[in-house]
């Protein structure tokens, strides 16, 4: 059985998350239910940072809100005294009306709209990662316009090809993402950054993929974004001030998955970094990354109540399988669909019996939406709380009203209290938006 973060098992047999009792969280505030462990959330970003702050001299971790944003998060990254990257007009609003500092923000985005740039100068948010050619001309107008400077880092995708899921690979040449380093576009991209007014080059960007459980492909990033720093010296005298080789560093969805820890990952990052910055005579730049996963991946779980239980004759291999139904489903969780995601569970309500019988656990849309295809579990009865691990990132940011679905609520916990911070949707929220034209209405009859 996977625990995570906080999680235990108490003296009832129940599953245990930031001292809150999960069957107890799934009665007073419904299901489905996305339960965040805030002290794991916290410990990560401290972590994370003091393992950077051990082997470089000068770091930067903004946070990568699209994992998972909310008000309440946005607090709590701000309070951990982390950066933030946003990668829309969305995340940038939600994160200021949260109160996030301006200034601690970062502006992602492959297509940005004027509107998006133009909030990125009224907010006067720390800088903007350029993406493209477009966006540099736009920048180059609204600066202009406003008579205001905006800094800038240049992303490029330096070529490297991480192991991991086709959909969340963003490092290797062919990609919609960044200047190409190989063809010179990105080198090009620095120089008109440097020759428009009202452009600050700040420095570069990369990020080369998602769900990395080893450090190779960041390191092999990083050493190619020393080549660039030092091309960009020798051409045009620029130097960096801040590096920002991404996110990405994976988590554990099932006990066997095991990412470097913190401070292995910094190690096998920072010091050949540190290495190929002395031998190419360059000053330490600050040293950026934008984790999301693996600040809030662990320290996410959605309670599920169990449904209809059903048991169907298969032949590959000559059987039965037990689909276990829940109420939720590709609605709160879409990742196993468009990822082929993988995910564990735990039977809060009776957490402590031996998980001796395999299940498959289904959603509840007029999809095959599989959450977990055969898992070990205790016998399953309908009403008992299932609680899907590791569902912190790309989980609630991703859900949608599929089959009219209410998005569920969210509560952080910790130290035993249980606090709401988005509460489920109602039916009312589907339709607040909705316009019915009088000739569309029903037919009355006559
Ligand atoms: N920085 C940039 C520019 C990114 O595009 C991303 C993720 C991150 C940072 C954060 O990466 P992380 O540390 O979370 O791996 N929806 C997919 C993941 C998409 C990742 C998109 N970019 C999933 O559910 O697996």
């Amino acid at each position: 059985m996977l625990l995570l973060g906080t999680q235990q098992v108490n003296a009832q047999g129940h599953l245990e998350i930031g001292g809150c009792d999960a069957v107890e969280l799934a009665r007073q505030f419904g299901t489905p239910l996305y339960v965040v462990d805030e002290a794991a959330v916290r410990e990560n970003c401290r972590a994370y940072r003091a393992a950077f702050d051990a082997c470089y001299p000068r770091n930067r971790i903004y946070y990568a809100s699209k994992a998972f944003l909310t008000c309440a998060m946005a607090g709590l990254i701000a309070q951990e005294g982390l950066f933030l990257d946003v990668a829309s007009l969305g995340e940038l609003y939600v994160a200021r009306h949260a109160g996030f500092p301006p200034d601690r923000i970062a502006l992602h985005g492959n297509n940005k709209s004027w509107q998006e740039l133009d909030a990125a100068f009224e907010h006067r948010i720390g800088h903007i990662i350029v993406d493209n050619f477009l966006e540099l001309e736009m920048l180059g107008v609204l600066a202009r316009n406003r008579k205001e400077t905006m800094e800038v880092l240049v992303r490029a995708t330096p070529g490297v090809d991480p192991q991991t899921h086709h959909l969340i690979r963003t490092g290797q040449a062919d990609t919609k993402f960044g200047f190409n380093i190989a063809d010179g576009s990105a080198m090009e991209a620095v120089r008109r950054v440097l020759t428009t007014p009202g452009l600050r080059f700040r420095g570069i960007h990369c990020h080369i993929g998602s769900q990395l459980l080893d450090a190779d492909t960041h390191r092999e990033a990083a050493l190619v974004m020393v080549e660039l720093m030092q091309k960009i010296h020798a051409e045009t005298g620029a130097l960096v001030e801040e590096l920002n080789i991404g996110g990405g560093l994976g988590v554990r969805y099932l006990p066997e998955h095991q990412p470097p820890d913190f401070r292995a990952f910094a190690g096998a990052v920072a010091r050949p970094l540190r290495k190929a910055l002395d031998d190419a005579g360059l000053p330490y730049p600050i040293l950026s990354q934008e984790p999301g996963r693996s600040l809030v991946g662990e320290a996410g779980v959605t309670l599920y109540t169990v449904g209809a239980i059903k048991t169907v004759p298969i032949t590959e291999p000559p059987g039965t399988r037990t689909y276990v139904a829940v109420d939720g489903g590709l609605s709160d969780n879409p990742r196993p669909q468009m990822y082929q995601a993988v995910y564990s569970c735990v039977l809060a309500n009776r957490a402590n019996q031996p998980a001796d019988r395999i299940y498959t656990i289904a959603g509840k849309h007029c999809e095959t939406d599989i959450l977990i295809r055969d898992t070990m579990l205790p016998e399953m009865h309908t009403g008992d709380v299932l609680a899907v691990q590791t569902t912190g990132a790309y989980n609630q940011a991703m859900a949608s009203n599929y089959n009219r679905f209410l998005r569920p609520a969210v509560v952080f916990v910790m130290n035993g209290r249980a606090d709401l911070v988005v509460s489920r949707e109602t039916l009312d929220d589907l339709v607040r938006h909705e316009i019915l034209p009088d000739r569309l209405r029903p037919l009355q009859s006559a």
